[in-house]
């Protein structure tokens, strides 16, 4: 397995942040999409069906169509999302191919890490988008009927700092994500200790 350990795993795990301010002139390629999407071959999916696809968004006139549909970063009510020259220089739309299937269970979710994971290990970042207006998505992006939208994956390279912290280990601890007064996104973990049941 390389170089691969369990430290540099969790490194990388502890890197894999959401993020939503970005350098939007730095662009990402489509290979490098391209690249991403592929690690997705190598996730566990359910009776091997292997039903989501991706629609690559990387020209201004595309993403400028579907950033209205998005929303972002609910804890953060005075926000209304990245300004102009802070967005997101791409997204991954995952599919469901409805013609394969109705229920993915959660290949969704393996492969939303997959490529999470395999874009930080680039340095580009991103945020998992659930909150989003499916009828305007397929509207702007003219999807055939046949790919249900998922899941609005955000990429760029970071414009912001973002740190984990513990919470007080207290069952109703606050979990919600906060901005320090220099700008700080601070997101509270629970630590290990709650999450095993005694
Ligand atoms: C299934 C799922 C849906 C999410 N949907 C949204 C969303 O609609 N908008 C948003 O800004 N962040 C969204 N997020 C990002 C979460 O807010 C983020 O994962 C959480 O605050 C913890 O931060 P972390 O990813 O850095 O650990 C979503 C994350 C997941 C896993």
């Amino acid at each position: 397995m390389g170089n691969i350990t369990l430290e540099s795993l969790c490194e990388l795990l502890k890197s894999n942040r959401s993020y939503r301010r970005f350098n939007e002139s730095k662009a990402i390629t489509d290979s490098t999409l391209q690249q991403l999407v592929g690690l997705t071959r190598y996730c566990a999916s359910a009776r091997n069906l292997q039903p989501l696809r991706y629609r690559i968004v990387s020209s201004q006139k595309e993403r400028d169509a579907i950033f209205p549909a998005l929303k972002w970063a609910g804890y953060l009510s005075d926000w209304e999302g990245p300004a102009p020259s802070e967005r997101p220089s791409a997204y991954l739309i995952q599919c469901l191919d409805v013609s394969l299937t109705t229920n993915c269970l959660c290949d969704d979710g393996l492969q939303l890490e997959a490529i999470t994971l395999g874009a930080s290990a680039l340095g580009i970042h991103g945020c998992i988008i659930k909150a989003f207006n499916v009828p305007e998505i397929i509207a702007a992006l003219h999807l055939p009927e046949q790919y249900k939208p998922l899941y609005v994956l955000a990429l760029g390279y970071p414009a912001e700092k973002v740190v984990v912290t513990d919470t007080d280990g207290s069952h109703d601890a606050d979990i919600r994500y906060y901005r320090t007064a220099d700008s700080t996104h601070i997101v509270p973990k629970r630590p290990v200790s709650e999450l095993i049941i005694k």
